[in-house]
């Protein structure tokens, strides 16, 4: 079961850019990152992969909130297939965690639910300002909407409003709690690794009309903020996988800058 199925699944087509440079360095990161293989955390943790795709879907409150992430290209890259991959993620690094921490099977699949609801709600804003508070914000309403107890809204909008990276954070002391922020925040930084350079950093620069030629050159001083982030995982799952993540997309990164610099006549 693959990442693949769950977008056919909820009708997420895949994004293509439509300018001819962005399209151009979208498709030599895809065919690098082939070369680069799969991240370690789907090879040791297939299991619990695909439980957690068939728990995404099964859950109704999970169907639902689909309808209200914006479509695959929205969000400035941060849409539907973005989020259904978060989902995903931090589905399986709930599995792994609760059984390391001796929850209950009853728990541990509450959790679940919260944790995928939350990644499928947590960029709902992402345009704004303060991106994670309005998204905490926006899904409380969405949430009692669907009818959902007010203490489980509460731990997911908590988890959203914290996702944001280099920000003050302070753990919240009931663990169940702690697990669906953290979680949700340690698949979202997986994000920063491969997928950075796959999709969301060529969907952004069409979103927001920059030249390719602009992102090679800030390249380096960007390199320096995807690197601090290998240390913040939160997790021990986030801990033990979530560098293997960064190091991958970063060498992926650098060989797709080397070859549209070169493509571009940059050197
Ligand atoms: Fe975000
Ligand atoms: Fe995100």
């Amino acid at each position: 079961m693959t990442i693949e199925s769950i977008f056919e699944f909820f009708g997420v087509p895949a994004v293509l850019p439509r300018e001819s440079s962005v399209l151009k360095g979208f498709e030599l990161a895809k065919e690098i990152s082939v070369s680069e293989g799969t991240p370690l955390f789907y090879i040791d943790n297939a299991e619990e992969t695909a439980q957690s795709i068939n728990s995404l879907k099964q859950t109704k409150v999970l169907a639902d909130c689909m309808g209200m992430t914006g479509g695959p290209e929205g969000n400035l890259g941060h849409g539907a297939r973005h989020s259904l991959r978060v989902a995903v993620d931090a589905g399986a690094i709930v599995i792994i965690e609760s059984s390391r921490m001796c929850l209950t099977p009853e728990r541990a699949v509450a959790i679940l639910r919260l944790v995928q609801t939350a990644a499928l709600l947590h960029d709902i804003r992402r345009s704004a300002p303060h991106h994670a508070e309005a998204g905490a914000e926006a899904a409380k309403s969405i949430l009692k909407e669907l009818g959902l107890p007010e203490d489980e809204s509460e731990i997911i909008c908590l988890s959203i409003a914290s996702h944001e990276a280099f920000r003050p954070y302070e753990e919240p002391l009931d663990p169940e709690a702690a697990l669906v922020c953290d979680a949700l925040y340690d698949a979202d930084k997986f994000r920063w690794g491969p997928d950075n350079f796959t999709e969301t950093l060529w969907l952004m620069l069409e979103a927001a009309g920059i030249p390719v030629e602009a992102a090679v050159k800030s390249y380096p001083e960007k390199i320096t903020g995807i690197e601090a982030i290998k240390k913040t995982f939160r997790t021990v799952t986030g801990r033990k996988y979530g560098p293997d993540f960064i190091e991958r997309g970063v060498r992926i990164g650098e060989k797709v800058m080397e070859g549209m610099k070169k493509s571009m006549g940059m050197e």
